[in-house]
């Protein structure tokens, strides 16, 4: 038999911050409104020519060094993300293609702030299978392309930035325990990007009326927010057979700080034992659960054997609760330099397009 386990993790977020004072400058706010509204102080936002694969390139590479694993030896890479860099193909291919995962299956999965529990418990569910042994999952965003910079509703809450987990396969128990994965499409409206897709496609006129933009009834998703996140921590507790004073860390998605103090109230835990960091990050939707789980470890909040929980609640509507028994990197008897597989991989990619532009001449698809 077989466990997941979360074996490394990486962060990466861009470089320039957006303040809550920068915001003032923009819409009509304040900082005061901002911080107890919402906790957040600032959020980081992707520079031009800063794309969502290029986050989670940096935030995999990390997680890959940290497990002490070789790209090659990836057979699924997973991107949950709600601003994917194309309709297809898959951001994940991007980071599949740039990290040299050439035995890995690769596909982007949308479920808008959930997106990172869906995708773990999807590649735990394949590594417990017996199916595969390792799998990459990220969450990655650039959420500001989709901000309207004019509606003060929105534009406070969102930021950049991705993280990354490995998962192996190890017969060791332990790993991720349980998981909940929950949706209600009769939400929908409440929260969505309306155009862009097949029922709205791109036009003159839905860029004028910017449908484009995120869309959201905030105080509907609030009142959702705050009543899944108690709920679901409960029943994935429950189905790995845990109480919640077993739980020594709960990561929640990083939205709003008083969704997260809600979710304490609900569980009647102290707010110490949620990782917060919303004040810097703002919500970076998929990204944000394992940022939050890069922090945790750099400060010494994680130790192997902790029992966590990850909660999250995003578009759709959709909402999980995945609790795992920390592990860290398995043993290994040689160190991977993940770095040297990198230059691999761009001469690997560079080949192949040449070898194709080479076959479109000969095959007279392409004029010299
Ligand atoms: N600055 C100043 N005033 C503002 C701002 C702002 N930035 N934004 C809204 N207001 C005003 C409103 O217009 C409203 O004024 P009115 O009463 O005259 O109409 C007043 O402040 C109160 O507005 P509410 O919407 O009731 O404020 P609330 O306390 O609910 O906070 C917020 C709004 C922060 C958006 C909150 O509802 C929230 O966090 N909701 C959840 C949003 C969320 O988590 N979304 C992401 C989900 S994850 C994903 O899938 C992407």
């Amino acid at each position: 038999m077989f466990y997941a386990h979360i074996t490394g993790w990486g962060m990466a977020v861009p470089a320039t911050t957006l303040t809550n004072a920068d915001l003032e400058k923009m819409v009509e706010t304040s900082d005061e409104w901002i911080r107890e509204r919402t906790g957040i102080l600032e959020r980081r936002i992707a520079r031009e020519g800063e794309y969502p694969a290029d986050l989670a390139t940096r935030a995999a590479l990390q997680a890959l060094q940290v497990a002490n694993l070789s790209p090659a030896d990836l057979e699924l890479v997973i991107c949950a993300t709600s601003s994917p860099e194309h309709l297809f193909p898959a951001t994940a291919c991007l980071v599949q293609d740039r990290i040299g995962a050439n035995k890995a299956g690769a596909f982007d999965l949308s479920a808008a702030c959930s997106g990172f529990i869906y995708a773990v418990q999807m590649a735990a569910q394949s590594i417990r299978s017996g199916a595969l042994r390792n799998a990459l999952v990220i969450g990655t965003e650039n959420l500001s392309r989709f901000v309207d910079w004019n509606d003060r509703n929105t534009c406070i809450l969102f930021g950049d930035g991705a993280g990354a987990f490995v998962l192996q396969a190890s017969e060791r128990p332990g790993g991720v325990l349980s998981a909940v994965l929950r949706s209600d499409g009769s939400g929908a409206d409440l929260l969505s990007v309306p155009a862009g897709g097949s029922r709205f496609p791109a036009s003159a006129e839905s860029v004028r009326s910017g449908q484009h933009f995120i869309h959201m009834d905030g105080r509907e998703v609030f009142r959702f927010a705050t009543r899944v996140m108690a709920q679901s921590t409960r029943e994935a507790l429950q189905a790995a057979g845990l109480r919640v004073e077993d739980v020594h860390l709960i990561i929640p998605h990083q939205a709003n700080y008083r969704i997260i103090e809600a979710a304490a109230r609900g569980l009647k835990l102290p707010i110490e034992k949620f990782v917060v960091n919303v004040q810097r990050y703002g919500n970076t939707s998929t990204a944000s659960i394992p940022i939050a789980v890069c922090e945790a470890v750099q400060q010494g909040q994680l130790q192997a054997g902790d029992k966590i929980v990850l909660v999250g609640f995003g578009a759709g509507l959709t909402w999980g609760a995945l609790t795992a028994e920390w592990t860290g990197p398995l043993p290994a008897e040689r160190r991977v330099n993940v770095r040297g597989f990198v230059w691999l991989a761009r001469l690997r990619s560079l080949y192949r397009r040449l070898v194709r532009f080479i076959e479109g001449i000969l095959w007279g698809r392409r004029e010299v």
